[in-house]
């Protein structure tokens, strides 16, 4: 138990006999946690305040009061001085105890029509919202750098992989862009979400609603909510919101993982496709040559924790009986992990797809490994008239005859192609090399140079819309 917390405080008074133990206070305590929500606790309180003196339930002195104590708490927070007690068991009773040490009565009079129920379900609906705002410009940021990156490579060949074997020539670019594609569907999803988590719970009180006229349409608009929650018993006690956000999270880090693997197997020096720059790489302590892709690695290793907060989130809601419960304290850590963890990951990959060097030599090495180009031959017999069935079998039979010469598919004489079907003519070589591969994919979604081009165009325009 650090110092800062230890100081002794009355909470609830009146209707106890004996104190807590100082092992339950710790146990049921969330504000070592918790003080992370204080400005959205600050910005909720004012804006109750602000609607009780409007309906008249306390007065406009009271009002001044509040927000002038609230403006003296924010700096004392901000500045690192504010005593934080662990007595007062969370943000909220901290916060409201200070204000009615700094302001008096008028301090005692915030919490009127109100409960922490509401407050909490509140700031944290404001604390996830901000933090949707921030992934949403942090995909931005990674998709742009993406995008920036498969210009560079719009003509870069590497081979496409299907069960991690070459299948067929594409675009380095092309590849790029396909996670651009994931980012843009997270991105999304946290627009999808984050309407559902934009509703106001304040005004659903401890459970039932408040006896005071309150007017919550006011209260939702100073928050900026689209609309209040329209049952109070939903209002305090669901999290669905949370698992939600954490669900879209999830698969944000699926894709960052999934990349990530790509970057640690591209920069291991067996395939040798990519570079990424020092600054994300750390080395060995025993062996001087290394340089590990371990930001990539973490990422892959964070994807878990992030998970596992899905599963825990989902798991704390499904038993619980309406209304609130004090199980719902839980929700706060593994949403606070799964955004520190998400954000930090996405600023890194920004950061990092910049520094990201390609190395074209061996990609295109590896591309002219594996008959990357047999489809495009059987396509080719296909446009001469053979049914592609037929033409299949008949590839399949030539590139047979390469694995025993350990010969190209580009690189057998015409007569000898010609075994394979008499339909096989001197054009034949324009399709099998890898350039002629991808830019007969010429239409949207294909890999040809110019579509990687267009794409790039057409995301850009999204993303200044
Ligand atoms: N710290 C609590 C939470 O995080 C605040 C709400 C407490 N309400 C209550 N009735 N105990 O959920």
């Amino acid at each position: 138990m650090t110092d800062q917390f230890s100081k002794k405080a009355e909470a609830w008074s009146a209707r106890f006999t004996e104190p807590v133990s100082d092992l339950v206070k710790r146990y049921t305590a969330s504000v070592f946690f918790d003080k992370r929500l204080a400005p959205f606790d600050i910005q909720g309180s004012l804006a109750h305040a602000e609607m009780l003196a409007a309906q008249g339930i306390i007065s406009e002195q009271d009002r001044a009061e509040i927000e002038r104590g609230m403006a003296q708490i924010k700096g004392e927070i901000e500045a690192g001085s504010f005593e934080w007690l662990l007595d007062l068991e969370d943000v909220h009773l901290n916060i409201e105890k200070r204000l009615t040490e700094l302001v008096g009565d008028a301090g005692k009079r915030l919490h009127t029509g109100r409960s922490r129920n509401d407050q909490v379900a509140t700031d944290i609906r404001l604390y996830v919202r901000a933090a949707i705002d921030d992934i949403l410009g942090l995909l931005a940021s990674l998709r742009g750098a993406l995008l920036d990156l498969a210009e560079r490579h719009a003509d870069t060949i590497m081979p496409g992989f299907t069960h991690l074997q070459v299948a067929q020539p594409i675009t380095f670019g092309h590849h790029m862009l396909a996670y651009v594609e994931m980012f843009g569907r997270d991105a999304e999803r946290m627009q999808d979400a984050r309407r559902r988590v934009n509703r106001l719970p304040l005004g659903a009180a401890a459970l039932a609603g408040t006896t005071f006229p309150i007017d919550r349409l006011r209260v939702a608009k100073t928050l900026g909510f689209e609309d209040v929650c329209h049952n109070s018993l939903d209002a305090v006690s669901d999290r669905d919101f949370a698992i939600e956000f954490t669900a879209a999270a999830s698969l944000i880090m699926m894709h960052v993982s999934r990349f990530s693997e790509e970057l640690v197997m591209w920069m291991s020096p067996r395939i040798g496709f990519i570079d990424i720059a020092d600054r994300f790489c750390t080395g060995s302590s025993i062996m001087p040559q290394k340089k590990n892709p371990d930001v990539p690695e973490l990422a892959r290793g964070k994807t878990g924790r992030v998970y596992g907060h899905l599963n825990g989130l989902l798991t704390l809601m499904k038993g619980q009986p309406l209304a609130y419960n004090k199980d719902n304290q839980e929700d706060k850590e593994p949403l606070f992990d799964t955004i520190d963890t998400v954000t930090d990951t996405l600023r890194i990959f920004a950061d990092m797809a910049g520094g990201i060097t390609v190395k074209a030599e061996n990609m295109r090495a590896a591309a002219l490994q594996g008959y990357a180009t047999a489809t495009d031959l059987a396509d080719y017999l296909v446009k001469k008239g053979l049914p592609f069935r037929d033409a299949h079998e008949a590839v399949a039979h030539a590139v047979r005859a390469c694995d025993i010469a350990k010969c190209d598919l580009s690189e057998m004489s015409l007569e000898k192609l010609r075994e394979f079907s008499p339909l096989i003519e001197q054009d034949v070589f324009a399709v099998l090399t890898l350039e002629g591969s991808v830019a007969a994919r010429d239409h949207v979604g294909g890999t040809a140079p110019n579509q990687v081009r267009a794409a790039i165009a057409r995301v850009r325009k999204q993303l200044e819309a």
